[in-house]
């Protein structure tokens, strides 16, 4: 119908950064705030959608009608991912740390020696793993911070992830905890650039052109 050209489709968001422990009391993060995430999610939900927003932490409020997942690390936004599939697309808009700490079960302590050393282990590409899996959506939206060369990145980044859309981020000014955002959109057609505007233009442009790229399909 009208207005709701999402009913009946399964809309899969993540958002937000997520927090890697170091032991029990402290963490590594991004500052991803999920606002850009949580506004898609919005979005997708006032076209119809049934919406899963697996949020890592963020102090925002659930937008209206979406299903909200909350986790901390990458690890645990992987599982809850997979939990949600299948789904009709999948648009992951998270900052997902790049690296989780092998971390300590027990609060390191300050005991007058050396300084402790982090050690980094790879985290899962979560947008890859969709992308890839048995279970791929029909449409899989991938999303890319850059402060240069920012489309050339998008395009490499969505032929590695297999992504269908890369949407391009370009963080050089004020996007990180900011209201608005200047998006590329990259798709196997090619490049549109996007007038810098508020994130929940963003979302809202997005969302109609998924409902657009779904109605193509069965
Ligand atoms: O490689 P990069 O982190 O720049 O890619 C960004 C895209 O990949 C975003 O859509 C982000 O949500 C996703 N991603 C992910 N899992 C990771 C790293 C990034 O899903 N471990």
């Amino acid at each position: 119908p009208a207005g709701r050209p999402l009913a009946g489709r399964h809309v899969l968001v993540t958002a937000g950064p997520t927090h890697e422990p170091i032991d029990p009391v402290r963490f590594i993060a991004n500052r991803s705030s999920g606002r850009q995430g949580f506004a898609i999610a919005d979005a997708l939900a006032r076209l119809g959608a049934r919406v899963t927003l697996v949020a890592g932490p963020v102090t925002l409020p659930t937008p209206p009608g979406v299903t909200r997942i909350d986790v901390e690390s990458a690890r645990q936004m992987a599982d809850a991912v997979q939990g949600a599939l299948p789904a009709d697309a999948a648009v992951m808009v998270a900052a997902v740390a790049d690296w989780r700490v092998e971390a300590a079960r027990q609060k390191v302590k300050k005991d007058g020696g050396a300084a402790p050393a982090l050690t980094l282990v790879e985290n899962p590409d979560i947008l890859a793993t969709v992308a890839t899996g048995p279970d791929r959506p029909a449409l899989v939206v991938g999303f890319a911070a850059e402060t240069e060369h920012v489309i050339d990145h998008a395009i490499a980044k969505r032929a590695r992830k297999r992504a269908d859309w890369i949407v391009a981020n370009d963080v050089s000014s004020d996007v990180f905890g900011g209201k608005a955002n200047s998006v590329h959109l990259v798709t196997a057609d090619g490049v549109e650039s996007w007038e810098r505007m508020a994130k929940e233009d963003v979302a809202r442009g997005l969302a109609q052109r998924i409902a657009d790229a779904l109605q193509a399909r069965p």
